[in-house]
């Protein structure tokens, strides 16, 4: 794992922002993992930015999101196909017929997972892997005891998870407590991950991924046996880490440069 130490969010996504750009334009066709979460938003308002500004183009780009919650239809306001929908495919030129969030009102979300597994890999599997990390761990929906060997399902939802998403509901709005998942599995195939994570509240869950054993305890811990991993952090997300002074000292002010 590549763990780069940022001195502050803005440069977190600053960053992430900059990786994923050049990846577009090296790779105009990629296929895209995105990710939502309040952690992503401001890296998909650079992304937006590039594009308006810039002339960086995603019309040939296909996306995976992770995960939809099961119960809310595309056009709920809380789905994630409305989040995407909102904060990043409005801005930018991708075309909606090669995004791709699993359908939360499916009749059977059962064979609606099997179909979204059956999708990424008939596009080939994804380039470029976006994710955030719950601080309980969980990557996409996979929750504590998810397989490391899982792939796209239905999970319920961890109650930390139904907590920490209590902010995005109105009060008197269900949450929901299901969704539909990529597995650990799914993700561990994609060619490149890029992890993100800033804010105290993730710092037990960033150490345990990146020091702690691999653990269903802690899915994101699975990463560790994947070899293109890079880990954007804050210096508050990275406090926990025992080995911190080392990672700063091989990417002094989280620079990816050369390691000789
Ligand atoms: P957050 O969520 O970016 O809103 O903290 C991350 C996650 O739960 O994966």
């Amino acid at each position: 794992m590549k763990v780069l130490i940022k001195d502050g969010k803005a440069l977190v996504v600053a960053d992430a922002a900059a990786r994923i750009g050049d990846h577009v334009s090296h790779y105009p066709d990629a296929t895209l993992g995105l990710a939502t979460g309040g952690t992503m938003t401001p890296v998909y308002q650079e992304l937006a930015r590039r594009h308006r500004e810039d002339g960086l183009s995603f019309a040939d780009i296909t996306s995976f999101n992770l995960d939809e919650y099961i119960g809310l239809p595309p056009s709920h306001p809380r789905s994630y196909r409305r989040d995407m929908e909102d904060r990043l495919f409005a801005h930018i030129d991708i075309k909606r017929t090669r995004t791709h969030i699993p359908a939360g009102d499916a009749a059977d979300p059962e064979a609606e997972a099997r179909t979204y597994e059956a999708r990424i890999e008939a596009a080939g599997g994804i380039d470029l892997q976006l994710l955030g990390i719950g601080v309980n761990g969980h990557i996409g929906f996979n929750e504590p005891s998810s397989s490391l060997g899982s792939t796209t399902r239905i999970k319920r939802l961890a109650p930390s998870t139904i907590e920490a998403n209590r902010r995005f509901f109105k009060a008197d709005e269900a949450i929901p407590t299901h969704a539909i998942t990529v597995g650990i599995q799914t993700i561990m195939r994609a060619g490149m991950i890029l992890l993100l994570a800033t804010g105290e509240r993730k710092a037990e869950a960033v150490a345990a991924m990146i020091e702690g054993p691999v653990s269903t305890f802690c899915p994101a811990s699975a990463l560790q046996f994947h070899p293109n991993v890079t880990v954007l952090l804050d210096p508050a997300a990275a406090s926990r880490l025992a080995l911190k002074d080392f990672y700063l000292a091989i990417h002094p002010n989280g620079e990816d440069q050369d390691l000789l």
